[in-house]
């Protein structure tokens, strides 16, 4: 018998005190910097397009960025749909019309679903296309901002509209040299945010969920209070996946129980019988990770109405 160990709620002060530590000494510096980088070049874009993972819809974004953008129109590019539950990447499509933002399920790493974006891009900038249709400046081309919190996929965003060797450097009046343009095609341009935007660090939720997904480095999270977390998710919501990947499960315990069994399942035992769940840990985050468990959405629409 595995001896049980409580993880209590708690517990995780190791991973709030490193998200608040990170809050308060350079989020705030940080984001003041890209806030007036921001302020700066709004003038030359026609809208934003903001790029999320689908996994986790809420924490991978900039809470601040609605504001930033003053009011431009927004595409939101739900990326890392290949790793996402399919059904809720459609139910945030449908919650994202509903809140009149056009968002399109995107695999930047295949560039699977991109064909879609530049039709997005028309549609949410039909006004300004009439506009200068009316105008005689038919050729003028679009321009947006990529944005995107760390690791979600921008920079593969970029690369994929633009392919090799298209990005350009350029000066415009105003804008501080070095921002980043890449001339998609004659239509459009794209020019990534400068500046970083950082996702809201400071909500435990968030900072979780950055960390099941990789996009928060490991060493700076107790790995196995991160895997029974992350186990009470999955139980909650993809038993069956669970089991599916790991045999038939007892789930009347709690997580650590869970994780214990998962660990016996893979021969995990050290000295005593007792179950090494630190290697469990790594193992079950590293599953998750890379998809091996199954296509799986951490914040559903659900969860906004709960
Ligand atoms: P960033 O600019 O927003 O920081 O993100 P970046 O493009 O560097 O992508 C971060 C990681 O996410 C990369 O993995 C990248 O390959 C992966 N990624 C991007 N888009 C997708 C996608 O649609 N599906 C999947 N499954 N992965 C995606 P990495 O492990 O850091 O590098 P590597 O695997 O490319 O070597």
């Amino acid at each position: 018998m595995a001896k049980q160990k409580q993880i209590p709620e708690t517990s995780n002060s190791k991973a709030q005190n490193t998200a608040r530590g990170m809050d308060v000494q350079w989020f705030p510096g940080h984001m003041a910097k890209t806030r007036r980088k921001i302020a700066e070049v709004l003038p030359l874009i026609d809208a934003v397009c903001e790029v999320i993972d689908a996994r986790i819809p809420v924490s991978s974004r900039n809470p601040e960025l609605p504001d930033l953008i003053a009011g431009k129109p927004l595409i939101v590019l739900l990326n890392k749909c290949d790793m996402a539950d399919e059904d809720a990447t459609e139910k945030w499509i449908a919650h994202f019309q509903t809140q009149g933002t056009l968002a399109i399920a995107v695999e930047c790493k295949t560039g699977r679903g991109l064909s879609q974006f530049k039709t997005a891009v028309k549609t949410a900038l039909a006004d300004r296309l009439a506009f200068y249709r009316q105008k005689g400046m038919t050729g003028k081309p679009l321009r947006l901002m990529a944005a995107g919190i760390p690791n979600v996929g921008k920079s593969s965003f970029i690369n994929r509209l633009a392919g090799g060797g298209r990005a350009k450097v350029e000066n415009r009046p105003g804008v501080t040299r070095g921002n980043q343009w890449f001339t998609i095609d004659k239509q459009l341009e794209l020019l990534d945010t400068p500046g970083v935007l950082w996702p809201k660090f400071e909500d435990r939720t968030v900072g979780e969920h950055l960390a099941f997904t990789g996009a928060v480095k490991d060493t700076i999270l107790d790995t196995e209070l991160l895997a029974v977390r992350l186990l009470e998710r999955l139980a909650a919501d993809y038993p069956a996946f669970l089991e599916k990947r790991y045999g038939t499960l007892d789930f009347s315990g709690d997580s650590y129980d869970l994780l214990c069994q998962i660990g016996r399942r893979r021969g995990m035992v050290i000295r005593g019988g007792e179950t090494d769940t630190e290697r469990a840990a790594v193992m079950l985050l590293e599953e998750y990770r890379t998809c091996k468990i199954g296509r799986i959405t951490l914040e559903k629409v659900e969860d906004l109405h709960a």
